[in-house]
């Protein structure tokens, strides 16, 4: 422990050391008032002084208040450690990219890695000091609306994204608190804050890497997260926290509860008592604990019946500390609320260009029947949905960003076609539950008529997802598509722009539209980047990184399924005897790694350098990918390994390797992957990481859906 932090914690009482582990709203701060707290969490039990010793806050809005509640406390503070401001900044600051499950769909870790930067240099404008950012919980069922926050259904996947938001954060000085540790992506029917219970090997081939990936990276914090893990909720979980995280991973930072879930332990029932929360939470290592008051209250008597020790109680204090002094705060408490004259960053021209990018990086064309990119020539564009003339596309989860700063769909079409004449009508409300009034359905099919060409919005609005959305239907509400049928009849020339925070169940859609194109919800520079791409400016390159179901019932839906003792087939489906459903398919809609561009891709000439593996070899797999289409295309390659029989099944598939290739119009690549032994590893049957012999099958494709394949042995 350096000096200073040892003689700080040297110089503290114990009531200072227990406020220094309490996290409050900005709100509970004298003349704080730029947030707000309801409920009986507004009314915590505090003293005055327990204020004045606080360690951090969190939810100011903005960096004068945050400079001034700082000064405030600093007068305060006895022993003058500077507050620790802490906020969701999930998908950009104030200049807003897209949403996580979108940014995901570039297969672009690097592009990951420069919005964070770049929102970490936002935040430091704006007096944020940590971010509860990246979310890294793994997830498979579309029901569960956080499913937004995250980077799909693929492991390797979000260990590369996960990194790479820790890295751009910290890289520019703003701590990343990756969450929800552990394994919250995975609640039963998909019902947020519901029970997860798995085994030990699904949880640790499939839940935890992310969250193992992100700690490697150096993330200086971790959340707990609100539910429980096979029976106790993750704040409680000593195995969890202090035996996996600590021990095992070797995480020396600082761990945060969620909100307020130091006392949902009563609420579970793992707890009877304040003081029973407080001893879990201690046991396990929970450091800070955010929105509740079990520390301040219990601590004391635990440590006076000599349940806890005042070691326990330092050693927390000690990370926080170090946490501080990590970020320089004792050096500069105001160095991310400092006021500023002149250019700053913030919105810049530079900024919202790397948010544009990001949207039109994210984008998944999903269906396209030679309708687009439309002509930049036509001269009347319907716009018509509910979402293409707002500013709400920016997203939910979207820090401090606003929407009267995002460029709309109809503000981008205009701007790129400032000549042609641009109307928009909503026809429906955004709103599951909207009516379809038939006065409106009938002017938009009038106006759509009446045009060269349509953009039809459709999805969900912002607040439909993100924390406490689930659902239990992924339809569109039937007011869209009642609105859509009529605009398409009324114009078949009309492109469903789709705004989500998750896959939706589009099986109609798909069938009947003539162009399909899920922009998900693309933050500040949306509309911008939705015209780019319609007409031609930028070519849709996104690659789905979540299964799009064929209807509810197949959640959860995942690629890296097992194959069963019946996978379904055709001989044995005519009697029934596999794994499959009477009303409809297995399959999902649109596979993991799927997606369209303005070319097409032809793949051939798979190879492998040997059929044959020895311990520390490596093969090369090949591919010739060749661009047969008429314009210019990025195609994402996708390498797909199956371990054909192991100690345990094994997947059908699992993604090894990914390349972005650009190619001109008959432009052909080769595309090689070099195949390691670490990539073969597993969990075996006796719960060791490493390999078996054994025959595995390679595949390279445009998705998890391809199906040619060269074999090896591993031997
Ligand atoms: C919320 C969320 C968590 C967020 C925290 C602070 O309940 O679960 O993701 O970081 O509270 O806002």
């Amino acid at each position: 422990m350096k000096e200073s932090i040892s003689k700080k914690l040297a110089g503290m009482t114990l009531e200072e050391k227990l406020c220094q582990l309490t996290q409050l709203d900005g709100s509970f701060l004298p003349d704080i008032s730029d947030t707000a707290v309801t409920g009986p969490m507004s009314r915590l039990s505090l003293k005055k002084s327990d204020i004045d010793s606080l360690g951090s806050v969190l939810n100011i809005q903005n960096p004068d208040s945050v400079r001034k509640a700082q000064r405030g406390h600093m007068e305060t503070d006895r022993n003058r450690i500077p507050l620790l401001f802490m906020h969701d900044i999930v998908h950009g600051c104030k200049t807003v990219y897209p949403i996580p499950l979108g940014m995901a769909a570039s297969f672009s870790p690097e592009l990951m890695r420069e919005c964070a930067e770049m929102a970490a240099e936002e935040c430091k404008l704006s007096g944020v000091d940590v971010t509860f950012s990246p979310m890294v919980d793994y997830i498979r069922d579309a029901r569960w609306g956080r499913v937004m926050e995250s980077t799909g259904e693929d492991v390797y996947l979000n260990a590369l994204y996960a990194a790479a938001q820790v890295k751009g954060y910290q890289s520019r000085g703003i701590a990343s608190c990756i969450k929800h540790f552990a394994a919250y992506g995975a609640p039963e029917a998909g019902r947020d804050y519901n029970t997860v219970d798995m085994s030990e090997r699904t949880l640790r081939e499939y839940y935890l890497p992310a969250y193992h990936a992100a700690v490697d990276a150096d993330a200086y914090m971790v959340m707990t997260s609100f539910n429980s893990l096979n029976g106790i909720p993750a704040a409680a979980n000593e195995a969890l926290v202090r035996g996996i995280l600590r021990e095992e991973w070797g995480f020396d930072g600082v761990v945060i509860s969620d909100y307020n879930a130091f006392n949902e332990m009563m609420t579970h029932g793992i707890a009877e008592t304040s003081e029973d929360c407080a001893y879990l939470a201690m046991r396990a290592t929970n450091d800070i604990e955010m929105m509740s008051v079990n520390y301040i209250h219990s601590i004391k008597k635990l440590i006076d019946d000599g349940r806890i020790s005042t070691e326990q109680v330092d050693s927390a204090v000690e990370r926080v500390l170090e946490l501080k002094e990590k970020l320089g705060m004792f050096d500069n408490p105001y160095q991310h609320c400092e006021q500023h004259t002149g250019e700053s960053c913030i919105l810049s021209a530079e900024h919202r260009a790397l948010a544009r990018k990001a949207a039109e990086k994210s984008a998944v064309l999903l269906e396209n029947r030679n309708l687009l990119p439309f002509s930049k020539e036509v001269r009347r564009i319907a716009i018509i949905g509910p979402f293409g003339d707002t500013g709400e596309i920016i997203g939910a989860w979207s820090g401090f960003g606003n929407p009267r700063d995002t460029v709309s769909l109809k503000d981008g079409v205009q701007q790129l076609l400032p000549n042609a004449e641009v109307i928009t009508l909503r026809g429906v409300d955004g709103a599951i539950n909207a009516k379809a009034d038939p006065e409106e359905i009938r002017k938009a099919a009038k106006l759509a008529s009446a045009c060269d060409i349509v953009i039809l919005t459709l999805g969900e609005p912002s607040g439909d997802s993100g924390e406490g959305t689930s659902k239990q239907n992924l339809e569109l509400p039937s007011a869209q598509y009642e609105l859509f049928r009529a605009v398409q009849a009324g114009n078949p020339n009309t492109a469903v722009v789709l705004f989500t925070g998750r896959p939706l169940v589009l099986t109609t859609l798909s069938k009947e539209c003539s162009a399909l194109l899920n922009v998900w919800q693309p933050g500040t520079e949306g509309g911008s980047a939705i015209a780019n791409l319609l007409f031609g400016e930028a070519e849709p390159e996104g690659r789905l990184t979540m299964s799009f179901p064929a209807a509810t019932g197949q959640c959860p839906i995942h690629y890296n399924h097992m194959n069963t003792g019946r996978p379904r087939a055709d001989d044995l489906h005519r009697y029934g005897y596999c794994s499959s459903y009477i009303d409809g398919p297995n399959e999902p809609l649109y596979p993991f790694g799927y997606g369209l561009g303005y070319t097409g891709f032809e793949y051939t000439d798979l190879s492998l350098s040997s059929d044959s593996m020895s311990s520390g070899d490596t093969i090369t797999a090949s591919v010739t990918v060749t661009n047969v289409g008429n314009r210019v295309g990025t195609e994402t390659v996708q390498l797909y390994l199956r371990d054909l029989v192991g100690s345990v099944v094994r997947p059908v598939k699992e993604l090894k390797g990914f390349c972005k290739v650009t190619l001109a119009p008959g432009e052909k690549q080769v595309v090689s992957f070099e195949i390691s032994e670490e990539m073969l590893k597993f969990l075996r049957a006796d719960m060791t990481f490493g390999t078996e012999p054994g025959e595995f099958r390679v595949f390279i494709g445009h998705s998890s859906a391809c199906t040619g394949y060269l074999s090896f042995r591993l031997k």
